[in-house]
């Protein structure tokens, strides 16, 4: 059963981490014409109201986006900073995008998007808010489900991997299905978040997909201040496999903000 939501953790600095390095990507991404093909394995719900219930009650997302504009460690002209300005003039001050709403909101009505989410309400929330465009949402296994339509057409393009890592065994699934992933789709980029806990557990994953030398494969780890909003987590990480030409320079900026 699943019990993990992202309601209680969106805008909070692993989120600002990710979302900052997916909007580096699809910016490079979009520099082309050339219609391209987006998945998502764990979409969530698209879109976060950061004065509800949840997030109030842990209060990351103050302690995490709202702390990073209110100090304005994130600078206007880029890129992530004017799609979050853009989210707020459309939905409310107090809105936040979860990754969907960030590819759909970048993409073209060329480029195809594949949204994969299990939770049944957060399938209903992510299809209200992808409504009237042409994302196509999965009720499905993220792994399963873009390992079904891998390879894709237009064969350019790439995944965003985001478990909420609730059992420890998804440390394990996550190698195996980068494996069969990029078995399908050797031009896909793939790019994986993680948490950087007291265990270390993210630097087995790290080991394994070193181990399997992945083509122009980028790590960047980010460890919080040390008043994290995330009791528990130490920092976030992301891996990029097929990083495209020039991501690395963008992708080191975003440690600024932290
Ligand atoms: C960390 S959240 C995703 C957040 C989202 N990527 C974002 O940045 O806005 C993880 C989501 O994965 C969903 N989920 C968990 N296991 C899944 C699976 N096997 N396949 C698809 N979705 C899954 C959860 O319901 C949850 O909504």
């Amino acid at each position: 059963m699943l019990s993990y939501q992202h309601s209680y953790h969106a805008g909070c600095l692993a989120d600002v981490h990710k979302h900052a390095a997916l909007c580096v990507l699809l910016d490079i991404l979009l520099q082309k014409d050339k219609p391209l093909t987006y998945f998502e394995t764990h979409a969530g719900r698209g879109l976060y109201d950061l004065t509800s219930a949840d997030s109030l009650k842990t209060g990351e997302a103050k302690l995490g986006i709202q702390t990073l504009l209110k100090d304005r460690s994130i600078p206007d002209d880029y890129s992530y900073a004017l799609l979050l300005k853009q989210i707020r003039d459309r939905y409310g001050e107090y809105y936040y995008p979860g990754s969907p709403m960030i590819a759909q909101m970048r993409l073209r009505d060329s480029d195809h998007i594949h949204l994969m989410e299990m939770h049944p309400q957060e399938v209903r929330h992510l299809r209200d808010n992808m409504a009237g465009n042409s994302a196509h949402v999965h009720h499905r296994d993220g792994y399963e489900g873009v390992l079904s339509l891998c390879p894709p057409t237009p064969g350019r393009g790439m995944v965003l991997i985001d478990p909420s890592y609730e059992v420890k065994s998804e440390y394990e699934t996550v190698v195996r299905f980068i494996e069969k992933l990029h078995r399908k789709w050797p031009v896909g980029i793939i790019a994986l978040w993680y948490p950087i806990l007291e265990s270390g557990v993210h630097l087995e994953v790290r080991k394994k997909l070193e181990a399997a030398e992945y083509p122009k494969m980028v790590v960047q780890d980010i460890m919080f201040p040390v008043l994290s909003d995330r009791p528990g987590m130490d920092g976030s990480g992301m891996i990029v496999i097929n990083a495209p030409y020039g991501f690395e320079e963008d992708f080191e900026k975003i440690r600024s903000f932290f």
